[in-house]
This record gives structure tokens, C-alpha cells and sequence, in this order.
């Protein structure tokens, strides 16, 4: 690995082996900041990610007067002082979620129904990213939302007196879900909303375990307005989708032997291991425990030839996040591999569809997109430059297919990976021969 400021070069370095952990859940780190700001008194967090979206959104809790201990210091535990259901304060200035979709799109939902102005602002990518899909269900439940354009950021909030309603979203999104839960817990009545497939529930889980009167049923899920809730501790798990880095380089990295403890398997997330294991890897998980009703555990992954599989549109949500990896271990497996449904990354932190296809061919394979079907051929990688666009996951699947080609991957704009995995180098170099 060789590095000029910004610029990585990844290159084949032997197998990875042994054991190690990954940082904390993005995702979870978040929710527990959010609803912890919301609850009666202190919230411990346990293990939360300091990585770039965590601390945007840790960042906009304090503006709102929530004092969050632990943040300075990056602490190991952090400490969340409750401001209670409505108690967030209009801060002076805009709050700025940075490249946080998961922190505009919740905190949204947590504003429409406080006393005061909010203004929601972020950077150059997240002011690109589609907002009318969570504006529209706010506004059918009262809130007052002005959104630049009619669908982007800034977003300014009025706060309103809400109204439950029952939502059908048009996407499976867990940001839109949530968002509408979390608007949900100040207004009268059951909100409800249903997916087309269910999206990840860390926000159903959490809201529980905080004493909100929750009803799940498959993609449906409900929640009655609350008085209060409270929640003594959350204790946050590895993130999965970090540790999918390494389970993707351990399939394809001969000799590979690798044990990943500590993780998150929140059966919502699971999708790409799952996926991994219809290819034929090695990939095992077993729960160790459960915490506040997150369950976590250890993964085993040895290396493994692949071979190509059709992946349904109902399984995307569980592996919305990994499927630039399921692209790299399509190239090299046997036959071509097909992935349904997958219009939903053309709005992440870049246009992530576009991005798999111009990554995969420049590095020597074979993509295309069918409509909204991403299709890889069997033809491996041989390596070359990758520039992240800014996109965490676009960085770090670079350093991945770098382990993997024969001629390395060197990566632009490696930086973007600090918005998730800002540990990465020094994780990879633990399980990677010295
Ligand atoms: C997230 C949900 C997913 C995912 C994102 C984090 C969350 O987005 O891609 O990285 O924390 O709720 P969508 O729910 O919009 O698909």
C-alpha cells in the first residue's frame, strides 16, 4: 500500500487472516443519537463510530442543545442528555448533516413537530439527493416544509402539529420509514407505514426498547404517538456493511482465512453474506448475544470460487449498501451474475449504478445495466484507477478490488472513506501478512 496525500495504491499483498473487529454501526450510532436527544435524561452509547456521518449528525443534536459527552474526545462510550419528546431548540444558525442522508432524512422527521424554525443543510452531494420522498409524507401529516427546488436541500421546518397518517411509500427506504416513525411518535394516532419490501428496522428496534407502542406486521409497521421515552443505554455493534469489505476481500483472496467478531446480524442487514453464500463462499455467521434487541455475533469467511446468481429485487433493501461488492465478486465468478431492481443507488452518495458499471469496465470487466438490472459478466479484474466521487463506499470498494487485481487499484479521493470506515488501513493491515 502506497500513499500520496489523498491517493492510495492498493496492490495484491497475500491472504487475509485472523481475527479482528470492525467500528461500530453507522446506521445505529446515528439512531441512538437522534432518539437519544429525544428521551427523558442521560443515554449512554456504547461503541458508537466517530466516523464523518455519525459526527454530522452527533454535531446537529448539540446545535439543537442536547449535550452529547464523549464527542470531543471521540470517546469509546458517549453520553446522550435527553432533551425529552419536544424539547429540541431552534438553533442559530442551519444545522448541516455534511453527506448524512440518514441525518437529514431522520432529523427531519424528529423537527416537523417541535416548537420553532429548523433549517436542514448539507454538502454539494446531499444537497443533490431526492427529499420530496420524505417532504411528501411530512406534509400529508401537517408538518410545514419549504425544500429548495421542490425536492432538495436546504429543507426549512416549520414545526407544525402533526397527525398520523397511514404512508405507502414508494420506495423501501429505512431513512423514509424512519423518518415518518420518528414525526409519528408527536402526533395523534397510529402513523403507519408500509414498504414494497421491508428495509432495515434498527429504528423499530430502538423505539421499543425506548417504550414506544410499536406493531409490526411483514412491510407494515405502526407507532402511536408518545408521551415519553427513555432508554438507559445502547450498546452499538460492528457494522456490518464495514465488515462486508473484508468478508468480499477474504472470498477472493486465495488462502484467505478470516473470523470478524463483534458485528451486527440484524437479519435486515444480512443480505449480502447471504448472497455471498448462494455464490458459493464460505461465509458463516453465528449470534454471540443481543443487545437492546440488536443481535450480534461472529463471522467466518474463507476464500472460495464463485459462481454467478440472480439477485431478486425483494432482497436489494437487505443489501443496499453492499451491492458494489456483489459486483466485484461477480466478476470473478463463474457466469454472469444479475442484480434486479437495483434503480435505488442512483440515489446515494454518488450515482452508485453508474459508478459500479464505469468502475467495473475501466478495471478490465464486464458491466452493463438492462433496465433496472445491473449485469456482471464472469471477467476478472485486472486493476487500474478508480477516482471515489466522493462516495465512502465507492473508496473502499476500490481498496478491495486493489487486494484483489493483479495490477492494484490505486484510488482517488480515498478520504471519503472516513465518512464510514475511517479505520480501514489500519484494520485491513492487521489481517493482511506484514
Ligand atoms: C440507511 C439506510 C439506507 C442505506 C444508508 C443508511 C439508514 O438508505 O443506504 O447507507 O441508516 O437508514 P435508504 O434507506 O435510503 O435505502
Amino acid at each position: 500500500m502506497s500513499t500520496t496525500d489523498d491517493t492510495i495504491a492498493f496492490r495484491p499483498s497475500g491472504p487475509l487472516r485472523g481475527n479482528v473487529r470492525v467500528p461500530g454501526d453507522k446506521s445505529i450510532t446515528q439512531r441512538a443519537l437522534l432518539v437519544g436527544a429525544v428521551c427523558d435524561g442521560p443515554v449512554e452509547i456504547v461503541d458508537p463510530v466517530w466516523a464523518g456521518d455519525p459526527l454530522a449528525t452527533a454535531g446537529m443534536v448539540t446545535a439543537l442543545g442536547v449535550a452529547v459527552d464523549g464527542l470531543a474526545a471521540r470517546a469509546p462510550r458517549a453520553v446522550v442528555h435527553g432533551a425529552g419528546l419536544r424539547g429540541l431548540r431552534p438553533p442559530a444558525a442551519p444545522l448541516d448533516a455534511v453527506n448524512s442522508g440518514t441525518g437529514m432524512r431522520l432529523l427531519a422527521g424528529l423537527l416537523a413537530g417541535q416548537r420553532g424554525r429548523f433549517v436542514l443543510d448539507g454538502d454539494a452531494s446531499l444537497r443533490a439527493r431526492p427529499m420530496a420522498r420524505v417532504v411528501a409524507p411530512l406534509r400529508a401529516m401537517g408538518a410545514r416544509i419549504a425544500a429548495r427546488d421542490g425536492g432538495y436541500a436546504p429543507l426549512t421546518i416549520d414545526g407544525a402539529e402533526l397527525h398520523a397518517i397511514r404512508y405507502e411509500s414508494p420506495v423501501a427506504s429505512a431513512q423514509v420509514k424512519s423518518c415518518v416513525l420518528l414525526a409519528g411518535l408527536l402526533a395523534d394516532g397510529e402513523t403507519v407505514v408500509v414498504e414494497p419490501a421491508p428495509s432495515r428496522d434498527h429504528t423499530e428496534r430502538l423505539l421499543a426498547a425506548a417504550g414506544a407502542t410499536l406493531r409490526r406486521d411483514g412491510a407494515e409497521v405502526g407507532v402511536r404517538g408518545a408521551e415519553r421515552l427513555a432508554l438507559d443505554r445502547v450498546v452499538v455493534p460492528g457494522d456490518l456493511s464495514s465488515a462486508s469489505f473484508l468478508v468480499a476481500a477474504a472470498l477472493l483472496v486465495p488462502g484467505s482465512d478470516l473470523r470478524i467478531s463483534g458485528v451486527g446480524l440484524n437479519p435486515t442487514r444480512l443480505g449480502f453474506c447471504e448472497a455471498a453464500r448462494r455464490m458459493g463462499g464460505a461465509v458463516e455467521w453465528t449470534a454471540t448475544g443481543d443487545d437492546g434487541g440488536e443481535p450480534r455475533g461472529d463471522l467466518e469467511v474463507r476464500a472460495s470460487a464463485l459462481r454467478g446468481i440472480t439477485v431478486p429485487a425483494a432482497a436489494i433493501p437487505a443489501l443496499i449498501d453492499e451491492v458494489t461488492l456483489l459486483a466485484l465478486l461477480a466478476c470473478h465468478a463463474e457466469g454472469e451474475t444479475v442484480v434486479e431492481g437495483v434503480a435505488e443507488l442512483r440515489a446515494k452518495e454518488s450515482d452508485r449504478l453508474a459508478a459500479i458499471v464505469d468502475i467495473v469496465t475501466a478495471l478490465g470487466g464486464a458491466a452493463e445495466l438492462q433496465g433496472d438490472a445491473l449485469v456482471i459478466g464472469a471477467r476478472v479484474l485486472r486493476g487500474g484507477t478508480l477516482a471515489s466521487r466522493g462516495d465512502h463506499r465507492l473508496a473502499l470498494l476500490g481498496a478491495v478490488a486493489g487486494l484483489v487485481c493483479p495490477d492494484g487499484v490505486t484510488v482517488s479521493g480515498f478520504g471519503a472513506a472516513a465518512v464510514s470506515f475511517p479505520q480501514f488501513t489500519d484494520v485491513l493491515a492487521e489481517v493482511l501478512p506484514s
